[in-house]
């Protein structure tokens, strides 16, 4: 095996090994990053939800309330409006979803699925939870999917939330007086329920990965390349130079012209050093024959 290959089998190992042992760390980096858009992503969904829902009890229930005690308005609710304008988004949107899932809602429109309820219950034996993170298949695809806990912490929630008798009855009678009820402060009732597609984000993990890798190997082959030529421009043409001198000299052609390698590095040292003793050779065969 010649020189360079074995130089360039050194490197190839090396730069494989190195590639290895960072790619694994990269492709963690890029993937917290591409979390972190997604959480993002969803911080504004919920920020937008949450002003729909203020402005609901700020703007609309008081201008409402009078009239709501004769025909009850659901669009005086805050969960509704939330979720009502949530679908109207998803007009744009559809592949974001927003639900506010309970275990026993007012509107059976809102009651927790198999997944988000054992998301509920799990918030519910942890009270001290702010959020939780999983990933849901939703519409047959992967869904980065944030939980937040709806806690009743005001007890004007209570009003309708608690016994029918307490409820205004052109809610009753709009609602029935089976569902909703029976909510207590602060209990986890039910959860905020955010989910936003993973598939952008694999790609852009797999992008940055297949960028890294291609970049990184751009580089190394240019270096290879540098390396081979500098390689064969300061070891191994001087080497065959003075190999094949060495061999003419060995089989006795004394014509054969020294070769003197410029500089004062080690292959320059060693061609110097071989005509010296290509000359001594020389002068003790001359006396030799004398
Ligand atoms: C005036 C009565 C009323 C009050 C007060 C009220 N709600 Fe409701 N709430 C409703 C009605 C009616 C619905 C069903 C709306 C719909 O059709 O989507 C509802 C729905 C909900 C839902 C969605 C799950 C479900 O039950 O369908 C949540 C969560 C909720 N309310 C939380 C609260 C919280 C928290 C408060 C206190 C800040 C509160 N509600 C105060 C009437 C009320």
């Amino acid at each position: 095996m010649g020189l360079r290959l074995k130089f360039n089998i050194i490197l190839a190992v090396c730069y494989l090994i190195g590639l290895g042992l960072s790619i694994y760390p990269f492709y963690q980096i890029s993937r917290r990053e591409a979390m972190e858009q997604l959480q993002s992503q969803i911080d504004v969904l919920r920020a937008q939800a949450l002003s729909v829902r203020r402005y609901t009890s700020e703007e609309i229930q008081p201008l409402l309330a009078e009239h709501s005690s004769i025909q009850f308005l659901p669009q005086t609710v805050p969960s509704f409006s939330a979720q009502t304008s949530f679908r109207n988004f998803r007009g744009f949107y559809p592949q974001f979803f927003y639900k506010e899932a309970a275990l026993n809602p007012t509107n059976p429109a809102d009651l927790a699925r198999d997944w988000e309820r054992e998301l509920i219950e799990k918030l519910r034996a942890n009270p001290d939870l702010a959020k939780d993170i999983s990933f849901q298949t939703i519409d047959n695809r992967s869904h980065y999917t944030v939980t937040y806990p709806l806690v009743i912490k005001d007890e004007s929630c209570l009003t309708c939330h608690s016994t029918p008798d307490r409820a205004p009855t052109s809610m009753v009678a709009l609602y029935g007086n089976k569902n909703g009820f029976g909510w207590k402060l602060n209990e986890t009732i039910g959860a905020q329920i955010i989910s936003v597609p993973m598939d952008i984000a694999e790609g852009s993990i797999w992008r940055n990965l297949g960028l890294f890798v291609g970049t990184s190997s751009v580089i190394f082959l240019v270096l290879l390349v540098l390396l081979n030529v500098l390689l064969n421009r300061y070891v191994i043409s001087p080497v065959t130079r003075m190999a094949k001198t060495a061999e003419a000299v060995s089989m006795g052609d004394a014509t054969i012209a020294e070769f003197e390698y410029p500089g004062s590095d080690e292959i320059a040292s060693l061609s110097r050093s071989f005509n010296r003793m290509r000359r001594s050779l020389d002068s003790a065969l001359k006396m030799l024959e004398k």
